[in-house]
Formats: C-alpha cells, sequence, structure tokens
C-alpha cells in the first residue's frame, strides 16, 4: 500500500456512528487525599450535599439547553473523588433529573467510583435501590505495606471484606489495583492479583502507577526520593497482568482493563469509540455536539467556584469554557482513544465526521511500524500489537505527527 489515507476513501466502507450518550458526573471530595492522585481532588469537609443536588441540577438543565440530543442515556459514571461519600437520596436526585433532561434508558449502565472505607451492607443496598448498577472500588492493593506506601487508609482485609459485601450486592462489581510500584516484584505482584482476581471481580482495571506532577509522589519522584522499576520489571508486570486476568476468565478489553464477557464498562468504550459524553462538576469535561458540530466543555475546576458559579442565577451554569473542535482534532482523539481499544481503530468509522489531518496516517509509516510489530494493519482498522501497548503514548504521537 501507498500514500495517505484520505477520509473519502475511509468513509466508503464508513461503520455508523454509535446512538449512544454517556453523562459524566464528577465528585471532587474523598475522607483523605492520596499522595499518588491528580484527579480534581479535595478533602470531605463541611459538603452541604443539598446544595450540590441543586448545583447538578442546574447544570444538567444548562446542558440539556445547550444540546438537542433524543437519544436516550445509555449510562451515566459518578466518578470522582469518592462519590461513595454521596447520599444515595442525592444520586437518586441527580437521576431523575437526568432522566427529566433527556430521558435514561431502562437498561442504562450508572456506575459508582467507591472507596472501601465506610462501606456496609444497608449502604450498599440503598445505593442499589437509588439506581446504581455498577459498582468500581478503589482497592489499588492488597499488600499492607504497599497500601500503607500508597496513603490508603485501609488495609487489605478491609478491601477484602468491602469488596465481598459489593460483590454480593452488585450484580457489575469492578475493582482498581495499582501496579509497578517502587521495588515491586514480578512473583510478588503475581500472588498480590491471585488474590484479587479469587474475589471474582467482573471487571478489574489494573493501572500501572504513573508519577504526576504536583502530587507528593511527584515531588518525591523529582527529588530521587522515589523510583520506578527498570523497563525489564514493567514489561515482566505487564504481561503477569495479562495472562493472569485471562486464566481469570477476564479479557483485555483495553490496554488497563479486563473484564468477563459482556460486563465491559460501557460508559468507558462509548468515551474511546467517540460517543457524545456530557460532563458535569468542577472540573469534569464533556464532549457534545451543538449544531452538528463537537464541542469540548470543561468544569470550572475548583468545587467552591463551580457550586457559585451554578448556584449564581446570572450566570447558571459552572461551564469554565466550551469550544467548537476542528474536525482535525476530532479525528486526533478518535485515533488516540480508539487505539486504546483491543479491537483497534476502525479508520472509516473515525472519519466520517473528522478530516485526516495532513501527514497523518501516511501508509509508509504505518507499513514502517507494522514492521516493527507495534501495529497491525487489518484493511480497514489499525490494532496495536503487545510490544505497541508498552509504547502506547509515543506509537500515538508518531502516527499523528506529520
Ligand atoms: C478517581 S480514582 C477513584 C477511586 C476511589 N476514589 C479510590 O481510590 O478509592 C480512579 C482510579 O484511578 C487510579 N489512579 C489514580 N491515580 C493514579 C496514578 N497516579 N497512577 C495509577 N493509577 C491511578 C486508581 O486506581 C483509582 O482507583
Ligand atoms: S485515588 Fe481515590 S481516594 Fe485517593 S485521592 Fe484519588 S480519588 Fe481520592
Amino acid at each position: 500500500m501507498s500514500g495517505r489515507l484520505g477520509a473519502s476513501a475511509a468513509k466508503a466502507s464508513g461503520k455508523a456512528e454509535p446512538e449512544a450518550l454517556g453523562i459524566y458526573v464528577h465528585w471532587p471530595f474523598c475522607l483523605s487525599i492520596c499522595p499518588y492522585c491528580d484527579f480534581n481532588v479535595h478533602v470531605f469537609k463541611n459538603v452541604d450535599q443539598d446544595s450540590w443536588l441543586k448545583a447538578y441540577s442546574a447544570e444538567i438543565q444548562h446542558l440539556s439547553n445547550l444540546t438537542d440530543y433524543k437519544r436516550p442515556v445509555t449510562s451515566v459514571f459518578f466518578g470522582g473523588g469518592t462519590p461513595s461519600l454521596v447520599r444515595p437520596d442525592i444520586l437518586e436526585g441527580v437521576l431523575n433529573e437526568i432522566n427529566s433532561a433527556w430521558v435514561l434508558s431502562p437498561n442504562a449502565e450508572i456506575t459508582l467510583e467507591a472507596n472501601p472505607v465506610g462501606l456496609d451492607r444497608p449502604l450498599l443496598e440503598d445505593l442499589k435501590r437509588a439506581g446504581i448498577t455498577r459498582f468500581s472500588m478503589g482497592v489499588q492493593s492488597l499488600d499492607d505495606a504497599a497500601l500503607s506506601f500508597l496513603g490508603r487508609t485501609h488495609d487489605s482485609a478491609d478491601a477484602i471484606a468491602a469488596f465481598a459485601l459489593a460483590r454480593d450486592v452488585f450484580d457489575y462489581a469492578s475493582l482498581d489495583m495499582i501496579y509497578a510500584r517502587p521495588d515491586q516484584t514480578v512473583d510478588a505482584w503475581k500472588d498480590e492479583l491471585a488474590t484479587a482476581l479469587a474475589l471474582a471481580p467482573n471487571h478489574l482495571s489494573a493501572y500501572q502507577l504513573t508519577i504526576e506532577r504536583g502530587t507528593n509522589f511527584g515531588k518525591l519522584y523529582h527529588a530521587g526520593r522515589l523510583s520506578l522499576p527498570e523497563e525489564d520489571v514493567q514489561i515482566g508486570l505487564y504481561d503477569v497482568t495479562q495472562s493472569l486476568c485471562h486464566d481469570a476468565g477476564l479479557m483485555a478489553y483495553e490496554v488497563s482493563n479486563h473484564a468477563r464477557l459482556g460486563h465491559e464498562s460501557r460508559h468507558n468504550i462509548q468515551c474511546w469509540q467517540g460517543a457524545p459524553y456530557i460532563g458535569i462538576g468542577p472540573g469534569a469535561h464533556g464532549r457534545v455536539d451543538i449544531e452538528g458540530h463537537r464541542h469540548a466543555s470543561i468544569g470550572i475546576k475548583h468545587p467552591a467556584a463551580w457550586l457559585a458559579s451554578t448556584s449564581d442565577m446570572s450566570v447558571g451554569h459552572g461551564l469554565a469554557s466550551l469550544e467548537r473542535l476542528s474536525k482535525e482534532e476530532v479525528f486526533e482523539e478518535r485515533l488516540m482513544f480508539g487505539l486504546r481499544l483491543v479491537e483497534g481503530v476502525s479508520l472509516s468509522g473515525i472519519s466520517k465526521n473528522a478530516e485526516v489531518p495532513d501527514g497523518a496516517l501516511d501508509m509508509a509509516k504505518i507499513n514502517f511500524l507494522v514492521s516493527a510489530d507495534l501495529l497491525e494493519d487489518r484493511r480497514d482498522r489499525l490494532v496495536v500489537t503487545r510490544s505497541g501497548r508498552l509504547v502506547l503514548d509515543r506509537l500515538v504521537a508518531e502516527l499523528l505527527i506529520a
């Protein structure tokens, strides 16, 4: 093959856009802040949850007036922060507001992110009654020394007990783990992951520890007081993650996400496939269509400022920005997210509403990446290989640079 893959050629065999609509609701509070985390999080103190329900409702109304989606909402994701700290009646209030603004699909996936601390059976049952269908718990580790290093306020026994309860109450229960921690060996991770898999999650997110600027770990790392495992150990840890999850029946459907068939996170898949999602809450990002054009929205980052803005009748919303994306930007995002999926990305699908930037997707470059065993070119579909996954960010940058 030679030349650049043109948008119109790709369009010819195009696949329909998914008729999905997601809603992301950000709750920015946690009981304490973990030293590795750079999400938009603040300590949970003196939070008036009723005012938050009013503010979320105002933002839902504002965004439903801006957008004109007739399709039902197929997923809602309460992310954070620690949304398991939100009262179930507040969550139910937000879902009612979403239902009256857009209409919730009867089998919508409704995810709640949770911390093991403070969970008990009555609370979990109330959360289920409020409408939560998918429970996603941040466990991070099942090694007590590692949990303490990660600044967690629970031990492995607490996490195991909390997850067993969640597994009992919810049909969809997922757990998050963080690996590739300082001094972690492949053998130790094997045992830890096997213990996690024995808890029978039907979804598991295994993230390699990322050092984020501005966090406590970032400061330690840049001061030379914290180091990550060498590259060959990182590869060994990644490989063992893939094989143990696979053997436990949890298939990798994305770089860090594994699920039993039918238990993949619909919300994440929708976003990675380029479906629109509405972002509600401080710092929340959204991708919405207004008058046929994809826009990026970002909420005001600081919780108090977001709350004040949404509650101020003369403003009535908490958006910091709402910008129309160029077709090239839409294309880049779809390529970047689509390549994270194990099924890869359909070029005709992403080219449908986007323009391939000049110099991107140069066939000589694609052929080179294929010959280097980083990419597979399956006619209309680009799929990242195992080796490519280990250098995914660099690979995507290479594909996009003219
Ligand atoms: C927004 S957090 C919500 C989880 C919940 N608040 C908890 O931790 O108990 C989502 C997940 O992101 C992952 N995460 C956050 N910061 C990370 C980092 N620096 N490196 C790797 N994973 C990280 C953690 O696994 C975490 O469970
Ligand atoms: S990992 Fe979870 S609990 Fe820890 S600071 Fe981040 S959002 Fe909060």
